[in-house]
């Protein structure tokens, strides 16, 4: 009997929408689906939902135009790759998408191929970074904006970091016609994610840890194309296969070498391949598909 009742309580909820936006309907009734059901399957104590509400109000108050803790919440949860997985391009050339983090800042300073995006004194190894942008066919893809950022040898970006000029180790770079860019910098650092809220504390009472694996972060945009939010990680990283925000994958993974013609310098290389707009697999496919 109670379980009918609660049955058509959902339906009696669900019948209510009558959104215009036939979208907003579909998303409002799947969330609504999917909260009674994760009430009904973990038997919801008063208590325990005191208890998310004031985890949720505790993310929400932390939250400032610097600070996105729901964000950071959706990404430990997983929410924001598997995000990037269901809206992924179609074709199997194209390289991943991954988060964006919160350590993006747009209007990075333009640098000329082969420059260096060091701004601030580091102790870090060199490393030259290069690579091709190309579409999916393989042909060099020129005038492409690729966009870094990473973070110094102290583990801090420099957007978290006063010491650090805030243009440290950030740039934007534009291909040349046979789709190549380069630059140097520092080697990146493992590094834990903003853990002093109330996501460090979730964290921590389900006992995982806040750390990344060394990355750089590229944002790879040019006309006619799908724009590339993706990283590339160090293979000789801690934490490859327990990232605190699961961003890896394997094909995002690369070496950096040493290079003797470098004067010492890792070499570090990795190519991007863009989909073509018009390609995108779009987000109004059948649900669940
Ligand atoms: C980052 O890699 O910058 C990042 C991504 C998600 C959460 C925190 C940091
Ligand atoms: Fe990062």
């Amino acid at each position: 009997m109670t379980a009918l009742r609660e049955k058509q309580l959902l339906e009696d909820v669900v019948a209510s929408f009558d959104a215009k936006d036939e979208r907003l309907q579909t998303i409002v009734e799947a969330a609504t689906r999917h909260l009674h059901a994760f009430v009904r399957e973990v038997g919801l104590t008063h208590s325990e939902w005191d208890a998310g509400i004031s985890f949720l109000t505790a993310v929400g108050q932390m939250c400032t135009p610097e600070r996105q803790e729901m964000v950071l919440l959706s990404d430990v949860l997983g929410v924001s790759s598997q995000m990037e997985l269901t809206s992924a391009p179609s074709h199997d050339e194209a390289t991943a998408n991954t988060v964006l983090g919160p350590f993006y800042v747009a209007g990075s300073p333009w640098r000329d191929e082969g420059a260096s995006i060091l701004e601030s004194g580091d102790p870090g190894p060199r490393v030259i970074m290069r690579g091709c942008v190309r579409d999916t066919a393989g042909r060099p893809i020129e005038g492409a904006t690729v966009d870094v950022w990473q973070n110094a040898s102290n583990k801090l970006y420099a957007v978290q970091d006063p010491q650090q000029d805030p243009n440290n180790l950030r740039g934007r770079f534009r291909t040349s016609e046979r789709g190549s860019f380069s630059f140097s910098t520092v080697r990146p650092v493992a590094y834990a994610i903003p853990d002093d809220g109330p996501v460090g504390r979730l964290l921590d009472l389900v006992g995982r840890h806040p750390w990344r694996p060394a990355h750089i972060h590229f944002l790879v945009t040019a006309p006619g194309y799908d724009p590339l939010t993706t990283h590339v990680f160090d293979s000789d990283s801690d934490y490859l296969d327990s990232d605190a925000v699961f961003g890896v994958e394997e094909s995002l993974v690369t070496t950096f070498q040493a290079a003797d013609h470098q004067r010492g310098a890792l070499d570090a290389e990795f190519d991007f391949v863009l989909l073509a707009s018009r390609d995108t697999f779009r987000s109004d496919r059948e649900p669940g598909t």
